[in-house]
């Protein structure tokens, strides 16, 4: 069947929402998020605007990392449902008209993946262990491991395969979550089959998890650590693409999603991939390439502060990068990774540091425990800022990628009990870094009753304040200018402004962004302490902070349309 450009294309401008299922609902009150909760939450979808979900691993796993440790690639988590349910949530949002993405993670499974007890079991030099990365360790009882490299976690990144064969397994993430070797003919295989089975399932696409990583080369002479996170560093910084690195954007793995692709253009229209990879701008061609992944997520709006020249110099730096690829760009400002931008908006302290650019994930350091558990916050101006930059983003050309929870002005859970946390980045640094928890507290869904909505029994898997129910979804449709009201006003309005892909900048103060989109509409975002005079001819649309018709206050975003002549 032959699909229209204008239906294949659907993805360039999308809105996508990050469902992360565990915190969305609960229907069967057992704390735990679920699919038959997503389901019975598809008109709050579809009265939101959206135009996909990108659903988070609601896959088998025994959580050592939020799911991202799968133990089986297709199937659902018993906890989250079964596969019928699956496909009832999927009938569910498909009639909504709101299509489904579902996150692979190729990168490493989880340790109770049947692949990595097999290769436990089948010992040293076995087939079974060469589908992950395997080493003997060093010193005379090869109890010493094969190199010093740590963790994106914290904490050492090799673990012994505990058969007392003197080998170690290579896990990047938690010593939960053993890497593949994708020089594996099994591994290759294995993936062609789950892409196909959720293909098959009707689902329109992937976020691909860690897309910088898969291909690795453990063979000759292995830096140590500090050599590697220096060619990290370099890998990062642009001009330096022909730099080879072990196990970082390396160019072979393109190779692995060409035949990926190949797979994705079966179907009609063809299925989408959005690369979850950290790469120099200079390299993120090769991933969003119509023959590869087609698409990739850029982080670079999310660490910049609320900044007019910031944010000019990041846009135009990433429209430009599109061009060789000819691929839309991403905008993302929150996710399950990162401090939630009406907190990080409001935080008396600096959001990245070009240092933390070099560490391999830069937006975990954002989490640093030190200045955030105890900061200096301005929630007021937090959530000012976190409206008038999404307003501002939704407006760009390109898709926008959201996150469950934003839509309500959701802040950070900055104190959650030790004893109830979750993300192994918190116990592997003692504390050091406090994780992600705090931006996956499940959503508060009624201000009053028990759990807010969010489900009917069990306490929910990780505590809500005493204070959620005032974000909650009954209360904030209450108010006309809650966040969410202004979220679902705007992507309402959003429907007209995507026409076209271009954006034109037009003059303004240094601490005003102002730009056209094609057919006239134009949003000023105000990052100045000062109000900004709308010039003549433009009627407001919408606005982020309160309602205006001449000027734009500081820290707010207005959408503007020609007036209607006279
Ligand atoms: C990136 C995911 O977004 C993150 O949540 C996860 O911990 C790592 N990849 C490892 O899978
Ligand atoms: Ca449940």
């Amino acid at each position: 069947m032959l699909t229209s450009s204008l239906e294949a294309d659907w993805w360039r401008q999308a809105v996508v929402y990050q469902i992360y299922p565990r915190s969305f609902a609960d229907a069967n009150g057992d704390g735990i998020g679920d699919l038959k909760g997503i389901t019975s939450r598809v008109d709050y979808l579809s009265e939101l605007g959206v135009d996909a979900v990108w659903l988070s691993p609601f896959y088998p796993s025994a959580l050592k990392d939020g799911g991202y440790d799968v133990a089986d690639y297709r199937n659902v988590d018993p906890r989250i449902g079964t596969l019928d349910d699956f496909d009832e949530m999927m009938a569910a949002l498909n009639k909504a008209g709101i299509k489904v993405i579902v996150d692979i993670v190729p990168n490493h499974t989880s340790n109770d993946h049947e692949w990595f007890k097999e290769a436990l079991a089948a010992g040293k030099g076995s087939a079974a262990r060469e589908r992950y990365i395997f080493m003997d360790g060093k010193g005379p009882n090869k109890d010493q491991p094969p190199t010093d490299w740590e963790s994106v976690f914290g904490g050492p990144a090799w673990s012994p395969s505990g058969q007392n064969d003197g080998q170690w397994y290579y896990h990047w993430f938690d010593s939960s979550q053993p890497d593949f070797n994708w020089n594996n003919e099994d591994v290759k295989a294995d993936f062609l089959k789950t892409f196909r089975f959720w293909g098959d399932r009707g689902v329109s696409g992937f976020r691909i998890d860690v897309a910088h990583g898969c291909a690795k080369d453990m063979s000759g002479e292995l830096p140590s650590y500090k050599e590697l996170a220096e060619m990290t560093a370099k890998k990062l910084s642009n001009g330096n693409a022909d730099l080879i690195h072990p196990i970082y954007d390396r160019d072979e793995v393109q190779d692995i999603y060409k035949t990926w692709r190949k797979i994705f253009n079966e179907y009609s229209p063809p299925l989408i991939a959005v690369a979850e990879c950290w790469v120099a701008a200079d390299r993120k061609h090769l991933y969003a390439s119509p023959d590869t992944l087609g698409q990739a997520f850029s982080f670079d709006i999310l660490l910049d502060q609320f900044d007019a020249a910031a944010y000019r110099k990041t846009i135009d730096f990433q429209l430009e990068g599109l061009k060789e690829s000819g691929s839309s760009s991403t905008w993302v400002l929150s996710n399950h990774d990162v401090i939630r931008h009406a907190t990080r908006y409001s935080l008396d302290m600096p959001v990245a540091e070009s240092s933390d650019l070099q560490a391999h994930i830069p937006i975990y350091n954002m989490h640093l425990a030190s200045g955030f558990t105890q900061p200096k916050t301005d929630p007021a101006r937090g959530l000012r800022c976190a409206r008038a930059a999404t307003m501002m983003i939704l407006g760009l050309p390109g898709s926008t990628y959201l996150y469950q929870g934003e839509e309500l002005g959701l802040p950070e859970v900055a104190n959650i009990p030790a004893a109830e946390r979750q993300d192994p980045n918190f116990f592997r640094t003692e504390g050091r870094i406090i994780g992600r928890d705090g931006c996956r507290v499940p959503l508060p869904w009624n201000e009053k009753g028990i759990h807010h909505g969010f489900g009917e029994g069990k306490e929910p898997h990780l505590p809500m304040p005493e204070w959620w129910g005032k974000h909650a979804v009954d209360t904030a449709l209450d108010r006309p200018d809650s966040t969410l009201n202004l979220y679902r006003r705007a992507m309402a309005l959003r429907k007209d402004l995507q026409c076209g892909e271009a954006l034109e900048w037009l003059d303004s103060p240094a601490e005003v962004l102002h730009y056209r989109r094609p057919n006239g509409w134009e949003v000023v975002l105000n990052a100045g302490e000062s109000d900004y005079i709308i010039p003549e001819g433009r009627t407001v649309v919408l606005s982020s902070g309160v309602a205006v018709t001449d000027r734009v206050p500081p820290e707010t975003t207005v959408w503007l349309t020609p007036s209607p002549s006279v």
